[in-house]
């Protein structure tokens, strides 16, 4: 008791010390030196008043306490890889590596190590001592690049969904090679993949929900994607439409909101799904049910439910890579499957896998990429389903 006591007055002065430093009378506090490498303080706006976030009771205005323990239960928070915290990595899996990019104009995903690195959090995605306030950081439109050859990079301009395409985009810093090329139909183009990793980074939900970033085979005739791409409020809202609807009335708090979580599944008996966005009367109305939504793209899954289609082919997909009779049409050397059976690329600098013709390659490439999407078809259905489909087709051609 009386230690703790002497801790909190200890921890005040310090408090105090600080302020005096920073300018708690209200002048500027110092800004971090812009370009001048990673200094970790932006400084304090003028006039700001702690109180306003930090109250021993509940604000009402920004609701920094509910927000702070719906991020702590996000994978954000706990996801646990703010250990990749080496330069090419920390640039969008710790706070610290993204306010570096930020400062840097975004020219590059490359940035200094960060020691004791911190996950993804409030400091990353706002900046509310600078700014004494909650808006985003930056919210202006992202240039993902390609890594499928003769294919530009794509502009992802969601309006305040722009801040998560910032990290969930590929990562250009172990760009795969050689990249697909589409035009590549011949029988003597060949492709090697010295590889494992031969795939875009894990992020590629921004891609999808715009409909590019997949592999599209030269003469298959893809119909475009599902109305999510082009829909108002997702133009204006993107991601944040969908994994941070306000988590109000009954049961909030578990999905939505500052949690990103579209399921809850921990320790409930059944999965609390975060519905209220779809219900929006501008978008399924109020009796919307399911993720599983047979939807326009119904003609092209048979009537299944879009996840199920998607879940069911993609094993489809990745059975016929791991079968050797199936891909060694298409395998030059001694036929090897091109997935191991624990589902990675079947390749090595010391055991190549090499692919004719080299366009073909495009199946693997978009087996993995709808693979780490994540949303099964939820982002952008129709888009996934011809990828889906063409590469399976692609596979069983004579
Ligand atoms: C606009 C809201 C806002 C205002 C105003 C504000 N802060 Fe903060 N501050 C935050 C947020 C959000 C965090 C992140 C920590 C958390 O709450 O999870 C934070 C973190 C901190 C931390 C680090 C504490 C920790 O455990 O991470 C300190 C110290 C701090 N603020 C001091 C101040 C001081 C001193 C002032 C007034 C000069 C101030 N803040 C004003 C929002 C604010
Ligand atoms: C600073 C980079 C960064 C930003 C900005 C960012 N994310 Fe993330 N996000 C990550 C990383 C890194 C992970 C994986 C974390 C881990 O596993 O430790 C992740 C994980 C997630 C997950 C969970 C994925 C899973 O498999 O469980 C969701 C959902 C998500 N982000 C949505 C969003 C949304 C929505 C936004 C925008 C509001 C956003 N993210 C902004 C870096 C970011
Ligand atoms: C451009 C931003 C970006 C960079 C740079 C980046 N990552 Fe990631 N990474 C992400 C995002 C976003 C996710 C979460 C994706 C999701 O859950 O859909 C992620 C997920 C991961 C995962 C989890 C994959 C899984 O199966 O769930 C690993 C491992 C990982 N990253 C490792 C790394 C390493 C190692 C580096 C550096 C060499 C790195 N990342 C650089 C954005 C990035
Ligand atoms: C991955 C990005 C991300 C992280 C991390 C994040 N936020 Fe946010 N935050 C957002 C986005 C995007 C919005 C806008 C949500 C909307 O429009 O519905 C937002 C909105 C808010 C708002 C409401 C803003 C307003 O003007 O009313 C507050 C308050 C807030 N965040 C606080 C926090 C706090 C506190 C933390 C850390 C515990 C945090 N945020 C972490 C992305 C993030
Ligand atoms: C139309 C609504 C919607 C939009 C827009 C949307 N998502 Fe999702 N997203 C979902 C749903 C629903 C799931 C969960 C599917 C499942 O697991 O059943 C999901 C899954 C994910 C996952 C996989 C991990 C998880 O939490 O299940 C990530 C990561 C993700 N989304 C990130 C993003 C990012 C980044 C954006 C913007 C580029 C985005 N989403 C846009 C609805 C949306």
């Amino acid at each position: 008791m009386r230690t703790s006591m002497i801790l909190s007055f200890l921890l005040f002065f310090v408090i105090c010390l600080g302020l005096t430093f920073i300018g708690c009378k209200g002048e500027q506090g110092p800004a971090g030196p812009p370009g001048e490498g990673f200094t970790g303080l932006e400084g304090f706006a003028a006039g700001i008043k702690c109180a306003t976030c930090h109250s021993s009771d509940q604000d009402t205005v920004y609701y920094v306490a509910a927000r702070r323990y719906q991020w702590s239960t996000s994978t954000h928070a706990i996801g646990g890889r703010s250990e990749r915290n080496a330069a090419s990595c920390a640039g969008c899996h710790t706070t610290e590596g993204f306010q570096q990019r930020w400062r840097e104009g975004w020219t590059t995903q490359v940035v200094k190590q960060v020691d004791n690195p911190s996950p993804p959090g409030c400091f990353a995605c706002h900046s509310p001592h600078a700014r004494n306030n909650f808006t985003r950081r930056d919210t202006s439109a992202v240039t993902i690049t390609s890594f499928i050859d003769g294919v530009p990079d794509a502009v992802f301009d969601y309006g305040n969904g722009n801040i998560c395409a910032r990290c969930h985009q590929t990562r250009t810093s172990s760009p795969m090679s050689p990249k697909p090329n589409p035009t590549k139909t011949a029988t003597t183009d060949t492709i090697t993949i010295t590889s494992n990793r031969w795939y875009p980074h894990y992020g590629v939900n921004a891609q999808m929900l715009m409909g590019t970033g997949g592999f599209q085979f030269a003469d298959y005739t893809y119909a475009g994607s599902s109305p999510h791409t082009n829909n108002t409020i997702l133009k204006q809202e993107g991601c944040v439409k969908c994994h941070m609807a306000e988590p109000i009335g009954g049961g909030g708090g578990v999905v939505g909101g500052h949690t990103f979580k579209t399921i809850h599944e921990e320790e409930v008996a059944s999965p609390v799904y975060n519905l209220t966005s779809c219900r929006d009367a501008a978008c399924h109305g109020s009796s919307f049910s399911t993720f599983d939504y047979i939807s326009q793209s119904s003609a092209l899954t048979g009537g299944q439910g879009v996840q199920t289609y998607i879940e069911r082919y993609l094993d489809t997909l990745g059975t016929m890579m791991k079968d050797t009779n199936v891909v060694k049409k298409w395998t030059v050397g001694t036929p090897k499957p091109w997935l191991t059976a624990s589902g990675t690329v079947n390749a090595s600098a010391s055991s190549p896998l090499r692919i004719v013709p080299a366009s073909r390659a495009g199946a693997l490439y978009n087996y993995f990429f709808l693979e780490h999407e994540g949303s099964f078809g939820v982002h952008n259905s129709k888009y996934a389903i011809q990828l889906l489909q063409s590469s399976i087709a692609e596979l069983r051609k004579p």
